[in-house]
């Protein structure tokens, strides 16, 4: 149970509200004058069985005992679990004394790594231990500038220079392992890692130095590339080099360029292409394609023209990038069109001339690799085109049918239904093999892999949450189940998968919110009755505290620029940070089949046009759409729910009352009209 359900277990709101305005008994409910607004009939109500409040008077808020703890006192969330947690006599102290401490200590070792980085570089630019090195740079075209924007750097060849640096700046030696930098050996010897190497720094996506690449400086000198291992702070496959440099113009261009290499990146950067990041030796992996999906819409992988290589890995070959001397395929196509499809984002190849990196090419003539970047074909072309290259127009049947064997796993792994059918009618073009449904009804015969059976003439998603979690979502090819003819009840459920939903929506895409708030102010235009029930959504829209803390803050992360909005909400609710990365993660799939029953009575009319899967995983418009239908849902709940809630009261009360309580309920109800009516009108 986290101390949030613990508190709420363990105070009862009435007793804890009756502390600070007296509360009557009116029927099951119990009222009084309204604590944050000055009136004479009471309209402030609570409730024992929800354990929520409501003033249904001026103020027109209402929630659980969290957000009535936070206005009356006010405090933020945080500090209103705090205080909670006190008078409930729950301890919060263990963890986060814990949590405190493993900050600290991440705290120490950025501290320790920032260090690092100040010390190589100061030998770089100016140690003259440190000449080859420059020489090194300098044969490679990087200029001061870009020397002190990367903030490279020299490690001496001494077995402990920096560790007797970072030593005698006070940090430990354990810290200084934990970090990568230094190592101990079998005999107990501690030696530093890095020596006689060019230091090349990597931020994490906000810019703070969490490892290195370092880099040999002598022939002969092996690995070429020597990196630091997983730390607490680094992980190399959920980091991308040269993000933090790149944010703005991706941003800016919606485009991304990835290159294999350091070196590669810092020549692009200084060369003005500023949009280029590089991964570090490993296959594109989902954090990575995550964290870009949130600026780009298009990424161009820059691979080298390879093309056995390449071939191979279509095959499923594993090519290893540590056995072997060439450049290496980091390009895995059936993995990143699948999740490239999940995260919405185009994938396009470029070229780069045999034998040739970005680096060398870049520094020789940079227009030629502008035209290259321009040429960049959408990633299916590219495999096919690799992966047909050898053939002739005497090829054989059979020739043929193993290149389609090859190909088809790739070319169907995406989940863009669309995409998927003009791949393989692509496919059976290029390969002679009639029309793509010929192509597919071959393949189920011919290739006994899973993936294929997944070719549907509709998709219907049938992933449970757990498949869906393990990145294994499966569809079939089943028509859709007919309708249901009537409306069920919205379970509690019901109304918990889509606060989850929306806020998972909202982590992700956090520019969301502005087009449902816009949908909001429309419908408030439109009707006059209902305007007081269409604001735009706030808190009051969420029954779960956690969902609603993290809504919230999520609000005020829009309106600051210093972090991304997620950040900003991991930052300021330091008690969920757990729940918010959990939210982060959360592929949108896990909502196929938990939303389907509600979203899609509701939707029906529009389902019909769009099919599912297309609304969940869609293009930016989709996805919109889905998120204003999540937003106009909980708003339409929310007004059931208060609706409910007035009519007890009704019951009870004088004709003053009656009359204001009336007027809500008709607010209410024309607003549920209007906001049903947007519903069953489609996008
Ligand atoms: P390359 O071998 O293509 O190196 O490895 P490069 O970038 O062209 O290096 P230069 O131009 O010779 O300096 C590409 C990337 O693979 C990783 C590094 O991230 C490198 O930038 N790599 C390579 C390693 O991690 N270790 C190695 O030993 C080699
Ligand atoms: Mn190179």
């Amino acid at each position: 149970m986290s101390v949030v359900e613990e508190i709420k277990a363990r105070l009862d709101i009435v007793q804890f509200i009756s502390q600070y305005v007296p509360l009557k008994k009116a029927g099951r409910n119990f009222t009084a004058p309204c604590p944050f607004h000055s009136e004479r009939t009471p309209s402030f109500v609570v409730f024992p069985e929800t354990q929520g409040w409501h003033c249904f008077g001026a103020c027109g808020e209402g929630g659980d005992i969290f957000n009535f703890v936070m206005k009356r006192e006010n405090l933020d969330f945080p500090a209103a679990v705090q205080f909670l947690a006190d008078k409930a006599g729950i301890e919060v102290k263990p963890r986060t004394d814990e949590q405190r401490r493993i900050d600290e200590h991440r705290d120490k070792l950025r501290g320790l790594v920032e260090e690092a980085v100040k010390y190589y570089h100061q030998l770089l630019v100016s140690a003259p231990e440190a000449a080859h090195a420059r020489e090194y740079v300098r044969r490679r075209g990087l200029s001061d500038e870009t020397i002190l924007k990367f903030q490279l750097g020299y490690a001496p060849r001494d077995w402990d220079a920096a560790l007797t640096h970072l030593n005698q700046i006070g940090y430990q030696s354990d810290d200084l392992i934990e970090i990568g930098c230094a190592i101990r050996n079998d005999a107990g010897r501690i030696y530093d890692r890095f020596r006689d190497r060019l230091m090349i720094p990597i931020c994490d996506e906000r810019g703070k130095h969490i490892g290195f690449g370092a880099r040999a400086l002598r022939a002969g000198d092996e690995p070429k590339y020597l990196n630091s291992p997983q730390t607490p702070l680094f992980d190399k496959s959920a980091t991308l080099f040269a993000l933090h440099l790149a944010r703005p113009a991706i941003r800016e261009q919606e485009v991304a360029v990835i290159v294999e290499g350091y070196m590669d990146a810092i020549t692009a950067h200084q060369a003005g292409f500023t949009n280029v990041i590089a991964q570090m030796g490993t296959a594109l992996t989902k954090p990575q394609l995550r964290q870009l999906s949130a600026f780009a819409k298009r990424l161009i992988l820059a691979l080298d023209a390879d093309a056995a290589g390449v071939r191979a890995t279509m095959r499923g070959l594993n090519v290893m990038r540590e056995s072997s001397e060439s450049h290496a395929i980091y390009f895995d196509p059936a993995t990143v069109i699948r999740q490239a499809s999940r995260f919405d984002l185009e994938i396009q190849v470029a070229t780069v001339p045999e034998g040739k990196d970005p680096d060398d090419l870049i520094r020789k003539d940079p227009e030629a690799w502008r035209t290259l970047i321009q040429m960049a074909q959408p990633v299916s072309d590219y495999v096919i085109s690799v992966g047909t290259a050898h053939l002739t127009p005497e090829s054989s049947l059979s020739e043929r049918e193993a290149v389609a064997r090859d190909l088809l796993p790739i070319l169907v792994a995406t989940e863009n239904d669309l995409a998927r059918q003009a791949n393989v009618q692509q496919l059976a073009y290029k390969l002679r093999l009639g029309s793509g449904r010929a192509l597919l009804e071959w393949a189920q015969h011919h290739l006994p892999n899973q993936r294929l059976s997944e070719i549907p003439r509709r998709v219907q998603p049938t992933a449970t949450s757990e498949q869906a979690a393990s990145g294994v979502v499966g569809t079939t090819s089943v028509q859709p189940a007919p309708l249901p003819a009537h409306k069920p009840m919205i379970s509690i459920n019901a109304a918990e998968v889509r606060e989850r939903f929306c806020v998972v929506m909202l982590v992700q895409h956090p520019e969301l919110l502005s087009f449902a708030n816009r949908r909001f102010r429309e419908l408030a235009a439109e009707s006059p009755t209902g305007k007081p029930a269409l604001t735009a959504l706030n808190g009051a829209d969420f029954t779960h505290t956690q969902y609603r803390a993290v809504f919230l803050t999520l609000a005020q992360g829009l309106e600051q620029l210093e972090l991304e909005p997620y950040e900003f909400v991991r930052e300021h609710l330091p008690h969920l940070v757990d729940l918010i990365d959990d939210l982060r993660e959360e592929p949108l799939e896990n909502f196929k089949t938990r939303l389907r029953e509600p979203l899609r009575i509701e939707l029906k009319g529009v389902l019909r046009e769009r099919g599912m899967s297309q609304i969940l995983l869609g293009n930016d418009e989709n996805r919109r759409f889905t998120f204003e239908r999540c937003a106009l849902e909980l708003r339409r709940l929310r007004l059931r729910r208060e609706n409910a809630e007035l009519e007890t009261l009704q019951q009870e009360s004088d004709q003053d009352a009656l009359m204001t309580y009336q007027q809500r309920v008709n607010a209410n109800s024309a607003a549920i009209a209007r906001i049903e009516i947007a519903m069953r009108r489609g996008a």
